[in-house]
C-alpha cells in the first residue's frame, strides 16, 4: 500500500484496502499541458491527440501571434528551442535580439514570420535530456494555429462521445499589444467564430497578466483564470482579501502547485488555505504543472538515478486532488485521472 506520511492513498489499488473510507475526488479536470508534453514534443497535433487518448478533459495551448496575425500555439514568441528554424539558411537572417517583459532574448520570433512560413517548420522536443523518447518524434509536426486545435478538440468530442475544451494562455500579452498585434481580440474573435463565447463553453483563458485578463472580460463571456508563480507575483493569493479581488475579474485562478501543497523539507507538506479561500471566494483552483520526472519533483520523491526517471509523481497528484482542486495541469495526463486517486480522511488509518 502506498500511502503518505499525511494518510494520502495513492492509487485505486491502494484505496482498495480501505473502501470505506476512502473518497474519489469527482469532477476534477485533467489540463494536458502544451498536450501530452512528456511524450511528445509539446503543443504539436500529436501530443493534444495522445493527451486526448489519455483522458485529458482540456488541451493546453499556449497563444503567441504570427506577423500576418494568426494565433499559434507555442510557448514563446522565441521558436529556437522548440523548431528546426535555427538549421534552416533561409531563416538565417531572421535571428534578431529582443526585450520581452524586461528579458533581452536573442533568437527566431513568431511575430517575424507569416504563418506560411511559421509552417515550414518542424517541431522539436525542448527537452531532449530529460525526454529522449518524446525527441524521437522530432521533425514531424508543424507547429498548429488555435483554430486547428479548436478543430481538433471539437472533432474529438464528436469520434469520443466526451467533450474535450481547449485552455488557450495568452502569452505576453502587452509586449504584443505594442507590436500592433494585440492578443484579447484576436482570441475572442477566435471564440466567437468557433460558438465559444459564453460561460459554459468548454473553454478556459488563461494568462498571468491582469489588465488583458480584465479586459478579455469586455470581449468574451468565456471564463477566465488568473496564473500564478511562486515567485513575483502580479496579485495577492496569500489572503482571503485577495482573493476576492482576483474574483472579480476571474472565474479561477493556475498557482503553481507548490502553492497548493507546498514543498517542506524536501517532501510535501500540509496543504495551504489556498483551495479553502479561493473556493470561499468563489473562484476554481487549477494548479501547474505537475511532471514525471526527478527533477521536477521534490528530493524526497525522487526515484531511480537520472533526472530523467520518473519519480512518485502519483503521490504529488494525490495531494493535489486531496486538496481539494477543481482540476490540474500536467505534461503526463494518462498519469492524472482523478478517478484513480482517493483520498483517506486525515487522521484516520487504513
Ligand atoms: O498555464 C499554466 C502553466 O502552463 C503556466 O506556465 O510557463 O508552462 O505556460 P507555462
Ligand atoms: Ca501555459
Amino acid at each position: 500500500m502506498k500511502l503518505t506520511r499525511r494518510g494520502f492513498a495513492a492509487t485505486a489499488a491502494a484505496a482498495a484496502a480501505f473502501p470505506a473510507a476512502a473518497q474519489p475526488k469527482p469532477g476534477a479536470i485533467v489540463i494536458a499541458h502544451r498536450g501530452a508534453s512528456g511524450e511528445r514534443p509539446e503543443h504539436t497535433l500529436a501530443a493534444y491527440r495522445l493527451a486526448i487518448a489519455e483522458g485529458a478533459d482540456f488541451i493546453e495551448p499556449d497563444l503567441v501571434p504570427t506577423k500576418d496575425g494568426h494565433l499559434v500555439a507555442r510557448h514563446e514568441n522565441e521558436i529556437g528551442g522548440t523548431t528546426d528554424v535555427a538549421a534552416r539558411p533561409e531563416f538565417a537572417a531572421r535571428k534578431a535580439t529582443r526585450t520581452i517583459d524586461g528579458q533581452s532574448v536573442t533568437g527566431w520570433f513568431t511575430e517575424d514570420f507569416t504563418l506560411a512560413e511559421l509552417k515550414t517548420l518542424r517541431a522539436r522536443e525542448r527537452l531532449p535530456h530529460l525526454r529522449p523518447e518524446s525527441a524521437k518524434f522530432d521533425g514531424q509536426e508543424t507547429i498548429p494555429t488555435y483554430q486547428e486545435v479548436v478543430d481538433l478538440a471539437k472533432a474529438e468530442s464528436r469520434r469520443t462521445g466526451r467533450t474535450i475544451g481547449t485552455y488557450p494562455e495568452m502569452k505576453h500579452p502587452t509586449y504584443f499589444r505594442g507590436l500592433n498585434l494585440p492578443l484579447e481580440e484576436r482570441l475572442a474573435a477566435a471564440l466567437r467564430k468557433n460558438g465559444l463565447d459564453s460561460r459554459t463553453a468548454p473553454v478556459f483563458v488563461q494568462c498571468f497578466e491582469v489588465e488583458p485578463l480584465k479586459r478579455f472580460m469586455t470581449l468574451s463571456k468565456a471564463r477566465r483564470v488568473m496564473l500564478v508563480g511562486q515567485e513575483a507575483a502580479s496579485v495577492d493569493v496569500r489572503t482571503p482579501e485577495g482573493l476576492k479581488a482576483i474574483a472579480a475579474f476571474a472565474d479561477g485562478l493556475g498557482p503553481e502547485w507548490p502553492l497548493v501543497v507546498p514543498i517542506v523539507d524536501g517532501g510535501l507538506g500540509a496543504p495551504s488555505a489556498l483551495v479553502k479561500d479561493a473556493h470561499a471566494a468563489g473562484l476554481q483552483v487549477h494548479p501547474w504543472t505537475v511532471r514525471a520526472e526527478n527533477a521536477f519533483l521534490p528530493p524526497r520523491l525522487r526515484q531511480g538515478t537520472a533526472m530523467a526517471d520518473h519519480g512518485d509523481v502519483q503521490s504529488v497528484l494525490a495531494a493535489l486532488y486531496c486538496a481539494g482542486v477543481d482540476g490540474l495541469f500536467t505534461d503526463f495526463p494518462g498519469l492524472a485521472r482523478p478517478q484513480e486517486y482517493y483520498c483517506v480522511p486525515i487522521g484516520e488509518t487504513a
